[in-house]
């Protein structure tokens, strides 16, 4: 049993990571940080591959899918991704662009190429990390962050619904966390002034709710609750309570 999990080098993706290796899988980890990642490779008992590469890149998404697509691997996470925090007229298009790419190009390619396989083997599962800012509306004063993950969302559920169609045995499902405490702020220069999950406690309902098929997982009573309720409230009352919420992460 393998599990390929990207962003393993910190928060959800490490956590992720250390629950796989107690259920037994042998695990290929992938981020940019290689000292990170052989941190965690020493704590850990089963195999683990580790693969640095920048997945902002395409030619390093596909190059690390061709390095790996003869393993018999049963599970791929995409969790990694950040955050840009900020009014739009402000931010960093470049920061933007590479965050366009490391959270929605990358995550493409690699369901896609990882679909395939999957799909010929009539077995897999793939879990994309969103965020239950791919539930809202929209997010101001973090509009990229929160249309990625929407993307991200969206995505996963339209190939998730073509899944059961066929009968297929793979299975797909996001990840729907709210504010969990990870490097995740840090990156994306904002603070959280609401309750955060530990990311230990959002990888388990990850693993937990990819095992048991569900196509969407929103860990916590409150978000799940919210993400339920949303559905009910328009859009531009939404939208107003997320700028005021936005608006007490500025450090
Ligand atoms: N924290 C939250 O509140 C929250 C809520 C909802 C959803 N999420 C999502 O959860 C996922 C994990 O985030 P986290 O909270 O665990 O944050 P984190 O602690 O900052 O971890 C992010 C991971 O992504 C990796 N990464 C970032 N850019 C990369 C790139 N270009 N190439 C390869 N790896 C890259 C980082 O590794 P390197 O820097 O070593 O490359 C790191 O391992 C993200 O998709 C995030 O959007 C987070």
């Amino acid at each position: 049993m393998i599990a390929l999990v990207t962003g393993a080098s910190s928060g959800i993706g490490k956590d992720m990571a250390k629950i796989l290796s107690n259920m037994g899988y042998d695990l290929i980890l992938v981020a940019r940080r290689k000292e990170r990642l052989e941190e965690l490779k020493s704590k850990l008992n089963t195999n683990v591959e580790i693969i640095c590469a920048d997945l902002s890149k395409k030619e390093e998404c596909i190059s690390l899918y061709e390095l790996v697509k003869d393993k018999d691997i049963n599970i791929l996470i995409n969790n990694a991704g950040f955050g840009v925090y900020g009014p739009f007229h402000k931010t960093d298009l470049n920061t933007e662009l590479q965050l366009i790419k490391t959270n929605i190009c990358a995550v493409h390619i690699l369901t896609k190429l990882f679909l395939k396989d999957f799909r010929n083997k009539n077995k897999g599962y793939i879990l994309n990390v969103s965020s239950m800012a791919g539930i809202m509306p929209g997010g101001p004063l973090m509009a990229t962050y929160y249309a990625s993950k929407a993307y991200v969302l969206n995505l996963t559920r339209g190939i998730y619904q073509e899944l059961k169609h066929e009968n297929s045995n793979v299975y797909i499902g996001a990840l729907c966390p709210g504010p969990v405490n990870t490097e995740f702020n840090k990156v994306s220069h904002a603070h959280f002034n609401v309750k955060s999950l530990s990311s230990m406690e959002v990888a388990r309902c990850g693993i937990k709710g990819m095992l048991q098929r569900n196509p969407v997982i929103v860990p916590g009573k409150n978000s799940k609750l919210i993400s339920k309720i949303v559905k009910f409230i328009p859009n531009n009352v939404l939208l107003n309570a997320t700028f005021k919420l936005q608006e007490k992460k500025q450090i």
